[in-house]
């Protein structure tokens, strides 16, 4: 399918999603989330991919939400139309895993973007930050939320209050991202990420993922009781028959999602 501020490529069960605003540093308006949301639900679908990366260009993943499209709109235009809420809500609707290859600019929806993907892996060049405030606003795709889960209450203030940029060094630190990589690989070693978890049962990724995110859902009691209640009903699967099989007879696994 061709999309005007996407590029989506398939190749080796990995689809890589690129935002395609170059003019506007990826800023993420109402065409490229509605765009960004049939891409990630297609992907979903399709049988030939197994994992997801989103990623922009090497000076900008995002640099945010598009302020020319939102700056004339009045609270009931904003309130009425509950403004990204349904297109940023696909994001969280995939069940594949996604990774967010950020380089350059990762801004207010930019950032929340990024967070909002399965984890972060981000170029030696990368900066994050919620300026939102310079603008008279707040985060509205989760920032405030996410970020403080990420990074603690006391740097998420500090970002949020203040608008600064986090570099990648210091978003490693604090456990924003996953890993830091020089900004000439960081294609190729998100790829390589994507290839290894796109060689593992679909079914048990899925299950993995839904297992960490409701983490941030629930107590950690009733989560550690959801784990242990997947993991038991994981024993029906052929695919944990497979993989113990494997294991015990020294050999590669070939898991058949089933
Ligand atoms: C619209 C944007 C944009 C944005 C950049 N551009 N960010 N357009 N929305 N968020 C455009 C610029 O207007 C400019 O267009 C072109 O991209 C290049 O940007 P420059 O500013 O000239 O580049 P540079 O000097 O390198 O500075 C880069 C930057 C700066 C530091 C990233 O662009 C910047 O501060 N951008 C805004 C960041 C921000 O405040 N984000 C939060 C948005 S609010 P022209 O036509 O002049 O060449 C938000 C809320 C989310 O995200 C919640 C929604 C529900």
């Amino acid at each position: 399918m061709a999309y005007e501020t996407l590029i989506v490529e398939i190749e080796d069960y990995v689809a890589l999603i690129r935002l395609n605003r170059p003019d506007a540093l990826n800023a993420l308006n109402s065409k490229l989330l509605s765009e960004l949301a049939t891409a990630l639900h297609a992907a979903d679908a399709d049988d030939a991919v197994r994992c997801i990366i989103i990623t922009g260009s090497e000076k900008a993943f995002a640099a945010g939400a598009d302020i020319k499209e939102m700056s004339q709109k009045s609270f009931v235009d904003m309130f009425s139309s509950d403004f990204f809420a349904g297109d940023s809500d696909a994001i969280l609707r995939t069940r594949k895993p996604i990774i967010a290859a950020v380089s350059g600019y990762a801004l207010g929806g930019g950032c929340e973007l990024a967070m909002a993907c399965d984890f972060i892996i981000c170029s030696d060049t990368a900066k994050f930050g919620q300026p939102e405030i310079n603008l008279g606003v707040v985060a509205g795709i989760g920032g405030t939320q996410r970020l403080t889960r990420f990074v603690g209450k006391s740097k998420s203030m500090d970002m949020h209050l203040t608008g600064r940029f986090m570099d990648a060094a210091e978003a490693e630190r604090c456990g924003l991202v996953s890993r830091v990589v020089p900004a000439k690989d960081l294609l190729t070693e998100v790829k390589k990420v994507a290839a290894k978890i796109a060689e593992k049962s679909m079914l048990t990724t899925m299950v993995v993922k839904e297992c960490v995110n409701r983490s941030y859902e629930t107590t950690l009691r009733e989560g550690i009781l959801f784990e242990r209640r997947v993991f038991h009903a994981l024993f029906a699967t052929e695919d944990q028959k497979e993989g113990m099989a494997a294991f015990l007879e020294k050999r590669q696994p070939q898991f058949r999602d089933r």
